[in-house]
């Protein structure tokens, strides 16, 4: 869950106790840089660059970022570098480091399974990133928004130190675009050898399932299929967007993936989107399912990245029965419907967003485009709109959006202070069923641990789904 939220805490209590824990690896680079400017007190993130293979990289990226004191909270972070289709060496060496970092934390001192999530959207990084986690001993990349057909290859690619490319889709493109990685740079002299991770591609239709499974090489390991309730990003309804009476798109029959039909391609899967208690994984499992995919639930655990006061807030409201979860048709840049929870004094209020001055300093979520043949430019549907339009957006397409990036860095106590004096405030997701969380705070009303949330879920299967993920990944 990104950013950040299943942080390597989460995500290692997860995997200690037989689960696959997974990592957020989207924007883990500028925030790798953030926590090493806020002093790293625990020593943990030194911990896990002493482990890195190349310790020049590893030098590198601390001298540039590491405050022992910590950061005067009246400065702005450090930026990091944006991410194009030729990412400079600095950049690239951000992202190797920190994703391996996160990966490394995650399964330090035993031996549970970890994987690491990343946003198909995002696609100019994602060589670098799959590589650092790789570096890691990561064992399972998942990737979703949008169609992985080409990670496989990649991964494949990575484990062997092969230069590895992925096509990027440029708008306005004359050309094919792509770009290519260079592992054995930032390796080290000794290359390690490296596990190729299994690969799960995140859907929501049953229709792309069969699609990746018809090829070798867009074979994913194995699928996640994800419904419209769960948290975060959702894929769109299909066919024409409809809005209700309160704004939210409406998602019918023809949204919900037919099980049987992905059953029957005889990959391992799992489901996710309000699977949130024992007997929702008991159907789950009874449809041919190894498992499920659980948000929501850990979002909120003892363990979770998102910041203590957000935590605190979101349990209140679920205490007093108001919390309110939003599919927003419009707040994100990638276009998708994003889930939005309603809090004071965070970017869901119309009002306290429009009093953000517009600012793109981060850009995950730019989208490349042609300015003429051969040269790139890049533009995000929340950067000030007249320089969106100028880069030849629509105004259409900024109406409503809103700064995922710096948001969501919010969410996990590391909102930006701008030098204009602005402050980045939290935007917070979570799925929209709350079933799960309502029943965990009725047994645990001060609040509940990762653990807990598997006691909790597995308490009619003997711990079945973490078993024969390990043995599957153990053949
Ligand atoms: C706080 C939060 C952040 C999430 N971020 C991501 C993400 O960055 N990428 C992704 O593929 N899924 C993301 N998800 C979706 C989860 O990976 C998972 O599939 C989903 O939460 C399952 O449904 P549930 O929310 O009902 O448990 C997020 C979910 C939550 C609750």
């Amino acid at each position: 869950m990104g950013i950040a939220i299943s942080s390597w805490q989460l995500a290692r209590a997860v995997s200690q106790s037989g689960q696959l824990g997974v990592v957020s690896g989207t924007a883990i680079d500028a925030v790798f840089a953030r926590r090493l400017q806020n002093g790293d007190e625990s020593g943990d993130l030194r911990r896990a660059l002493a482990a890195f293979p190349n310790q020049t990289i590893a030098k590198r990226v601390l001298d540039l970022y590491f405050q022992p004191e910590g950061r005067d909270p009246d400065e702005p972070y450090k930026s990091t570098p944006k991410i194009t289709i030729n990412p400079s060496t600095h950049a690239l060496e951000l992202i190797v480091v920190a994703n391996f970092a996160e990966v490394w934390l995650a399964k330090e001192g035993h031996d549970g399974l970890i994987g690491i999530n990343y946003l198909e959207k995002i696609q100019m990084g994602t060589p670098s990133a799959a590589y650092g986690a790789m570096l890691a001993g990561v064992d399972f990349v998942l990737m979703g928004a949008g169609i992985p057909a080409e990670i496989p290859a990649l991964l494949n690619d990575l484990a062997e130190h092969r230069p590895a490319s992925l096509k990027v889709a440029v708008e306005g493109a004359t050309n094919p675009y792509k770009t290519t990685f260079f592992p054995k740079t930032f390796s080290g002299l000794q290359l390690p050898n490296l596990k190729r991770p299994k690969f799960l591609a995140i859907i929501s239709a049953h229709v792309l399932a069969a699609y990746l499974a018809k090829d070798e090489i867009t074979k994913p390991d194995g699928f996640i299929i994800e419904g419209f309730n769960a948290g975060g990003h959702n894929a769109p309804p299909r066919g024409a967007m409809i809005l209700d009476d309160d704004g939210q798109p409406i998602f019918g029959p023809k949204d919900e993936p037919d099980i049987e039909k992905v059953a029957k391609i005889g990959l391992p899967f799992w489901l996710a989107g309000g699977y949130s208690t024992p007997q929702l994984l008991e159907s789950a499992k009874a449809l041919g399912a190894i498992g499920i995919q659980v948000g929501t639930l850990f979002s909120l655990a003892k363990e979770t990245g998102l910041a203590p006061d957000l935590r605190q807030e979101v349990l209140s409201q679920l205490k007093e029965k108001t919390l309110a979860v939003r599919t927003d048709p419009f707040a994100s840049p990638t276009g998708f419907p994003f889930k939005v929870v309603t809090i004071n004094n965070t970017i869901s209020e119309s009002a306290t967003y429009a009093l953000r001055p517009r600012l793109c300093d981060l850009g995950y979520l730019r989208v490349p485009f042609e300015r003429v043949p051969g040269a790139l430019g890049y533009r995000c549907s929340a950067e000030p709109t007249h320089v969106y339009i100028r880069k030849g957006g629509e105004e259409k397409d900024a109406l409503g959006r809103k700064c995922l990036c710096n948001g969501l860095m919010a969410n996990i106590d590391l909102g930006n202070l701008r030098g204009d004096g602005y402050q980045e405030l939290p935007l917070v997701t979570l799925g929209s069923d709350l079933t799960g969380v309502t029943e965990l705070l009725k047994r645990f009303p001060n609040g509940w641990s990762a653990l807990d949330v598997i006691d909790f879920l597995t308490q009619h299967s003997n711990n079945e789904a973490g078993s024969k993920v390990e043995s599957w990944v153990n053949q």
